[in-house]
């Protein structure tokens, strides 16, 4: 029999990349994607996938309601879990942190609850979480190993901290199997045009200001979603019980550098750039030390930033229409 692997979140950003490069070619696994379909989840990303695979199957369910969840779990005897699912915006984190501690904090709780009661023998929960519950670090500190403390500095990051000691409190108490990744920016196609690399896509492309928050020098480390998304499958997979692996691109970069090369790779001009007011406990810098990954089980980015952000042009550019039906859904 095959095994039922949960997948949460995947009509977003890094969960729909998830689907398409690695449950889609992978039928020895049946999967079940869950996601709430929020502002930032849209179905027609994964519809043709999910239609044209008989081993990958939809349920529209929101992980805040605990009911729907441990009803999920009960029928369908899960193996494993990998969690994507969240509110993923700093900048609405700060608008709004109610929700962000419902999704990530409370709706994780539900779903450790769920696979602790409900899950198969042997379930494996892999929680995805970000370089981003560090805090950050200045220039000339050694980038985060996964001994570093954990430090939040937004409602988003700290959110997604609560979950992590969540995860982790539930392996210590209760000797549940789980493992964890926590990963730099990530950027690619399907990305919600909300964070900077599409942001500033499209405005390029529109000739329109691009908005740099302060003087554009805080630094983070980017990697390609397909190479991060190998390296939640590889932690799945073969990461030791317990454990948190760190996952990284290898490529710091200024934000402001990263807007000139999105000018250059679409031949516009430096004058489009305009600086507004920095965000509220805008981080300095991530980085990313993922030495463990890459003894453990050969993690190592293959798309370096140049022939990524490339990629990512072009497909922003080839698939205008995505970008407007996904605006266009959630007006
Ligand atoms: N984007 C990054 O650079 C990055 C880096 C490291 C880690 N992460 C983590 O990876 C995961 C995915 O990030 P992303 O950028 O793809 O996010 P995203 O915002 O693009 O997608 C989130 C998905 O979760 C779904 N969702 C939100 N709330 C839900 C709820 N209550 N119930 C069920 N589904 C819900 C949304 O509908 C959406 O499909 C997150 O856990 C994030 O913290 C992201």
């Amino acid at each position: 029999m095959k095994k039922k692997i949960l997948l949460t979140g995947c009509a977003g950003f890094i969960g729909s990349n998830f689907l398409k490069k690695i449950a889609v070619p992978n039928k020895d696994y049946n999967f079940v994607v869950l996601d709430a379909l929020t502002y930032a989840g849209h179905y027609p990303t994964i519809e043709r996938d999910i239609e044209e695979n008989e081993h990958l199957s939809f349920v529209k369910i929101d992980i805040r309601d605990n009911e729907k969840v441990r009803e999920l779990f009960e029928t369908q005897k899960f193996s494993g879990a990998i969690h994507f699912a969240a509110e993923s915006h700093v900048d609405n984190s700060i608008k709004n942190p109610n929700i962000f501690v419902e999704t990530n904090v409370l709706g994780t709780l539900n779903l450790l609850n769920a696979s602790l009661h409900h899950g198969e023998e042997n379930f494996r929960f892999c929680h995805v979480s970000t370089d981003e519950v560090y805090g950050e670090l200045t220039e000339s500190e050694p980038a985060f190993t996964e001994n570093h403390k954990i430090a939040p500095n937004s409602p988003y990051s700290a959110s997604k901290a609560g979950s992590d000691l969540l995860v982790r409190s539930y392996a210590e108490t209760f000797g549940m199997d789980t493992v964890m990744t926590r990963c730099s920016n990530n950027y690619g196609p399907y990305q919600f045009p909300e964070k900077l690399i599409p942001v500033m896509i499209a405005k390029a492309m529109a000739d329109e200001k691009l908005p740099v928050y302060g003087d554009g020098r805080n630094i983070r480390d980017w990697i390609f979603v397909d190479d991060h998304n190998i390296g939640v499958w590889n932690v799945f997979l073969k990461g030791k019980k317990g454990e948190v692996y760190n996952l990284g691109g290898d490529a710091e970069m200024r934000n402001i550098d990263v807007v000139k090369t999105i000018l250059k790779v679409l031949d516009k001009s430096e004058d489009l750039i305009g600086f507004v007011e920095d965000r509220k406990g805008h981080d300095w810098r991530y980085a990313m030390d993922f030495t463990k990954a890459k003894n453990e089980f050969g993690f190592s980015p293959k798309v370096t930033f140049e022939e990524g952000i490339k990629l990512t042009v072009k497909w922003y550019l080839d698939n205008q229409e995505w970008v407007d039906s996904v605006k266009k859904a959630k007006v």
